[in-house]
């Protein structure tokens, strides 16, 4: 695979993939990515020009992704519309980008006959409880709750079914909660350090006992890379590093990491149909294809995330005070 499509390459993951595709391989690598407000063109920076080029335009444009994706040996689809609470307020791009866009692209890998490696989310299987001995595998039926996990749900049936109508050579990864550098303020953890460093106090919704299974985004990258040259086609794999916080256990750190009271936090408004738990068992992955992640201790990953924000007030400054206006307007 000499040359690789990033779709979603200006994004928070779809950076770090592009950061470890050129470390790992030879591949010269073109990012699609529209710019939305989640975008961050900083986030490629200092990437070498001759093996990176970055095209602005939409996943959903056929008249962009057409030519794009037949010049490639492979496309790998990060773009998407990506926070569930902007889904609830407007479920709109979410269909056009998650859903219109993942069947644009298929339809030019399938003319073009294209790899294609589709990253999608753990949150298709919708929760488990807090007790569930069970966690998520390849095996667990689909059950969306949210506007915006319905529409990845939706463009991975999408994926299974171009595999098997048309041939596509497609795989698909559903990953849990990441984190490190570069995501955007309004997801929970830059939310919570920010609001730290800005005198603030976190915000928790409800009573903060929902549990996510943290990964740090360098895993994601590193899984996502291995399922691309080694996956089998047509087939899903899990990715998940073992790392089940819930939501005050993860606030409790951020605040003992600045020496602030553990209990100098706010409850706000909970989240419309908030998933209480998602828990991935991701031994397909390790057992087929090897796979381990690298970050196996999440406290000292979120600090250095957390001394990430602190250092780079300049590129998450001007987004701030916009995002906490519409928390807020929403109690939350
Ligand atoms: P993000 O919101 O940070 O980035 C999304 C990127 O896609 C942005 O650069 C944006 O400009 C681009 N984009 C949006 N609409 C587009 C369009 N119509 N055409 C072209 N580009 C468009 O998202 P992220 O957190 O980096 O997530 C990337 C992918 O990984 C998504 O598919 C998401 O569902 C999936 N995922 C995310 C997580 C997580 O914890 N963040 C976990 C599992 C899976
Ligand atoms: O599981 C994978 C998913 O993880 C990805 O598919 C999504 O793209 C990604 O955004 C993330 O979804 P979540 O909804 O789990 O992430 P978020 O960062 O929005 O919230 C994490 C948890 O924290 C969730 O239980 C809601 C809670 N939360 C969130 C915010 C923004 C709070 O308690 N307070 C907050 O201010």
């Amino acid at each position: 695979m000499d040359r690789i499509l990033v779709t979603g390459g200006a994004g928070f993951i779809g950076s770090n993939f592009v950061h470890h595709l050129i470390g790992a391989t030879e591949a010269e690598v073109t990012v699609l990515d529209k710019l939305t407000y989640a975008a961050s063109r900083e986030s490629l920076a200092g990437l070498p020009e001759s093996r990176v080029r970055l095209v602005v335009g939409d996943v959903a444009d056929a008249a962009v992704v057409d030519p794009l994706v037949a010049e490639h040996d492979a496309v790998v689809h990060f773009a998407a519309e990506s926070h569930n609470d902007n889904s609830l307020r407007d479920p709109s791009p979410f269909v056009q980008t998650n859903l219109v866009g993942t069947f644009t692209l298929l339809e030019a890998v399938r003319k073009a006959g294209v790899r294609l490696h589709h990253v999608s989310t753990d949150e298709v299987y919708g929760d488990l409880e807090l007790d569930d001995p069970q966690r998520f595998t390849e095996a667990t039926p689909y059950d969306p709750s949210s506007p915006y996990s319905s529409t990845k749900a939706g463009s991975d049936m999408l994926v299974r079914a171009w595999v098997r109508s048309f041939g596509v050579q497609a795989t698909i990864s559903n990953c849990s909660n990441n984190y490190g550098p570069w995501q955007h303020v309004e997801k929970f953890i830059p939310r919570q350090i920010t609001n730290v460093i800005t005198g603030g106090r976190p915000k928790l919704y409800g009573a903060g006992l929902n549990v996510r299974d943290w990964i740090h985004t360098e895993d994601h990258s590193s899984a996502v890379l291995t399922i691309l040259q080694n996956g089998k086609i047509g087939e899903t794999y899990l990715i998940g590093a073992d790392g089940e916080r819930n939501n005050l256990e993860v606030v409790q750190m951020i605040l003992r990491h600045f020496g602030r009271p553990a209990d100098d936090f706010d409850h706000v408004t909970d989240r419309a149909g908030h998933d209480l738990r998602y828990a991935i068992d991701a031994t397909k992955l390790r057992t087929e294809l090897g796979w381990e992640p690298a970050y196996r201790d999440f406290e000292s990953g979120l600090a250095a995330t957390i001394e990430w924000y602190v250092a780079h007030e300049d590129w998450w400054r001007p987004h701030k005070e916009a995002v906490e206006a519409g928390y807020a307007a929403k109690g939350q």
